[in-house]
């Protein structure tokens, strides 16, 4: 499929301007070597690999498959900052290429980041706090909208994607609902740079989320998905059905393991039909993109 890029993704060395976006729990390594053999940047939370030693392994296994772009999820303030700073060491070893930042000020990291020649992309739903990782000197604003799945923001990426590239000097990138190649064109015209998906990859072959979950995916439109934040908290995005009927908030440290049983998606769900492997995926989107845009001219 013919390439189509942007001047973030052609900095970061991408076929696509599209990220497989971090998932708790269900991104693994085997997903990061398939989005990088398909030519977008694949991620994870460093936190799915149960120790640092462990996080280590994944990181020698990646490298030894690929030498292209991938990305690290690092959860700032539900980390542990022991835990935190040697996982970042780790990053800075492997001579990861870029970090996602979230749920934290990323200030520190991103000095660290430079010095060691990584890209640092932070995540926010406010213009408030992509004004702070700004000020701290963040390579590009990852712009969460309503819908997403995982901890979603409240604002429409008509308005969000738009808004903040207008107040921001730093590359925006659309998260939430781009499930095909059409909301990625729609993306790009709203001025992002980059297509940042989750819950399209959840139904994927690499994914390791149980097949119930990829099945739920498939089957699911958006009446299925609810935002609260009784999981965890933090508003976030559900699957309706995996939600028990007497879940109260919980705020403890604990709460993290609810996600294993309480799965979480976006309102994309109603455009996913399949699972795939994530080569076809992304081949999908990319001819997707191309008739989307063959379209309006
Ligand atoms: C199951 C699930 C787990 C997620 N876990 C994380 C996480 O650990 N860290 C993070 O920064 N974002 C996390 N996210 C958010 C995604 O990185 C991304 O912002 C979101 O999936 C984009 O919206 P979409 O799912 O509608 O494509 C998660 C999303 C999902 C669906």
């Amino acid at each position: 499929m013919t390439t189509f890029s942007t001047p973030l993704s052609r900095k970061l060395g991408l076929k696509y301007p599209l990220v497989c976006a971090p998932m708790f729990l269900i991104s693994n390594k085997e997903m990061i070597v398939a989005c990088a053999e398909a030519g977008i940047l694949g991620s994870m939370p460093s936190l799915n690999c149960r120790t640092s030693e462990q996080f280590e392994q994944d990181l020698q296994w990646i490298r030894s498959k690929t030498d292209k772009p991938f990305g690290i999820n690092v959860t700032i303030g539900l980390t542990d900052p022991k835990r935190l700073a040697r996982d970042v060491e780790l990053c800075f070893e492997y001579k990861v290429p870029v970090l996602l930042t979230s749920y934290g000020n990323p200030t520190q990291l991103v000095e660290q980041a430079h010095a060691h020649d990584t890209t640092v992309f932070h995540d926010v739903i406010h213009l408030k706090h992509a004004k702070k990782a700004e000020s701290a000197g963040v390579d590009g604003i990852i712009a969460v909208s309503q819908g997403a799945g995982g901890h979603a923001g409240t604002v429409n990426p008509y308005v969000l994607i738009p808004y903040l590239k207008k107040h921001l000097s730093v590359p925006v990138i659309s998260a939430g609902c781009i499930s095909g190649g059409a909301q990625v064109a729609a993306s790009l015209a709203l001025g992002a740079q980059l297509a940042y998906i989750g819950t399209r990859f959840i139904a994927s072959t690499e994914c390791g989320a149980q097949d119930r979950y990829k099945e739920m995916v498939v089957e699911a439109n958006h009446h299925d998905i609810v935002y609260t934040n009784k999981i965890s908290g933090i508003h976030a995005n559900f699957l309706k059905d995996t939600i028990p009927d007497n879940t109260t908030p919980d705020r403890s440290p604990e709460a993290a393991k609810r996600w294993r049983d309480i799965w979480s998606a976006g309102q994309g769900v109603s455009l996913i039909d399949e699972v795939k492997p994530i080569s076809q995926i992304v081949e999908d989107i990319a001819r997707e993109y191309h008739d989307a845009v063959a379209a309006l001219r």
